[in-house]
């Protein structure tokens, strides 16, 4: 997996990508800074191209339901064909702690053996995972919630599922968990500056996932080396984020005081372009916006992975019918395609293929696992038969507050 992000970001080195800043809507009727963000990207040398479609809705917690959902699409370079469409919302989890863990084992100092983790949910837990598995130096953990219980509960899983034998110490503040911490790693909802200059010492490396929302101006403007995932994201998400209020009317910005100047892109480390730490007193933040080339190098990777397992699953129970060989996308020729949908469009002959015939694509390699016909919706989620109109209309009728959005990363 870490391997399928550093690719994701020497191509994002290399710029043979293609990816945008997200665009989104906002459905706030229960908070201001709810999202649902599309973000397609295609990555040339990976051969991987798709859409990840996913929402944050910070209130959900409390309801039992998580923050962060979505959907992701795999297309199929090639023929644009949808391949697989999957949840996002672990996928989430498992590329941003990916993203984090990359930079951080090249930025943290190598004897770093403090880790303060600010934010225990979701995203929490995932980076806990991932860094305690980078950095095996490793040897204290303070955390620290606003949650009650949240704390508590992210050590037992540690304890329980990571094998981690060192210490694992509960805060009661921020600055307690900061004090000594080599590295720093926030995934908090981002509506509170809180790391304060004095409490960054020298030597340590931060990483945060929303955006740079956890840092004061002067912690964030303090950092020797600041590093970024992808400009263009960082000064749109800047841009879009003037203005806005957290829930205590205070200004909120993406980056306070400013987009610091940047050391280095992300990806520019992981081609060795530019230098990670020089020395031991160098501070260091990193701050990935969230990028979708990363999201959907890790869709296909699971694609793959789910595919031979499926296949050694088929083999097994000696069933050839749904085991048939499916080269991966690059080794696949356009000789191996359908007839009807083997000429090229998307090399400007101006030549468009007529429609491919239903059932050929059904029984081809793509398409032998879609059912041909349609569900029966009203089976599937039948409405209450005493439904009425005016049951839907509290929905439509919720009033909008209009105000700058906390177009949050993910
Ligand atoms: N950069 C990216 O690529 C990326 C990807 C996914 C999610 N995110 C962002 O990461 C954040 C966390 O996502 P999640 O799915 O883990 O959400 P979550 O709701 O599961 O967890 C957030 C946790 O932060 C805690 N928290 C809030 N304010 C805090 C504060 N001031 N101090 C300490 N803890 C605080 C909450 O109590 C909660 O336990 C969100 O802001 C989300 O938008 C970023």
């Amino acid at each position: 997996m870490l391997g399928a992000v550093e690719q994701a970001m020497r191509e994002h080195s290399a710029g043979s990508y293609e990816m945008h800043p997200k665009i989104g809507v906002h459905p706030t009727g229960t908070d201001p800074d709810n999202f649902i963000h599309a973000m397609p990207a295609y990555l040339k040398q990976l051969g991987a191209c798709g859409l990840k479609w996913v929402g944050g809705f910070a209130k959900n917690p409390p309801l039992g339901l998580p923050n962060v959902t979505g959907i992701q699409i795999c297309n199929d370079v090639d023929t644009g064909i949808p391949l697989a469409v999957m949840d996002c919302a672990y996928l989430t989890g498992l590329r941003t702690a990916a993203v984090s863990t990359v930079i951080a084992r090249r930025c943290a100092r190598a004897d770093a053996s403090e880790l303060a983790l600010l934010g225990c949910g979701f995203q929490g837990g995932m980076h806990l995972r991932f860094l305690l598995h980078a950095l095996p130096a490793i040897q204290r953990v303070r955390l620290y919630d606003v949650r009650p219980g949240a704390v508590a509960d992210l050590a037992a899983r540690c304890r329980e599922s990571n094998g981690f034998t060192g210490e694992l110490l509960p805060c009661d503040s921020a600055r307690a968990a900061l004090e000594g911490a080599q590295v720093i790693s926030t995934c908090t909802n981002g509506d509170e500056q809180i790391i304060r200059p004095e409490w960054f010492q020298a030597g340590t490396f931060g990483v945060g996932i929303e955006g740079g929302c956890a840092y004061t101006a002067g912690a964030l403007h303090q950092a020797d080396k600041f590093i970024v995932d992808d400009i263009p994201l960082a000064e749109y998400f800047q841009k879009i984020s003037l203005g806005r209020k957290n829930d205590r009317g205070e200004d909120n910005p993406e980056f306070a005081g400013g987009i610091p100047p940047v050391h280095s892109t992300i990806g520019d480390i992981v081609a060795g372009k530019k230098s990670a730490r020089d020395n031991d007193a160098e501070r260091i933040i990193a701050i990935p916006i969230g990028m979708a080339i990363c999201d959907i190098a890790l869709g296909h990777l699971t694609l793959a992975r789910a595919r031979e397992k499926g296949d050694r699953y088929a083999r097994h129970q000696g069933n050839p019918q749904t085991s048939h060989p499916r080269p991966r996308p690059r080794e696949r020729r356009r000789a191996d395609l359908p007839a009807d949908v083997s000429s090229d469009h998307s090399r400007g002959t101006g030549i468009r293929a007529p429609q491919a015939p239903l059932d050929s694509w059904m029984n081809s390699p793509w398409g032998s696992t879609v059912k041909t016909s349609p569900p029966d919706w009203s089976e599937i989620n039948p409405l209450p038969k005493d439904f009425t109109r005016a049951e839907s209309e509290p929905i439509f009728t919720r009033s909008i507050r209009f105000r700058a959005c906390k177009t949050a990363s993910v």
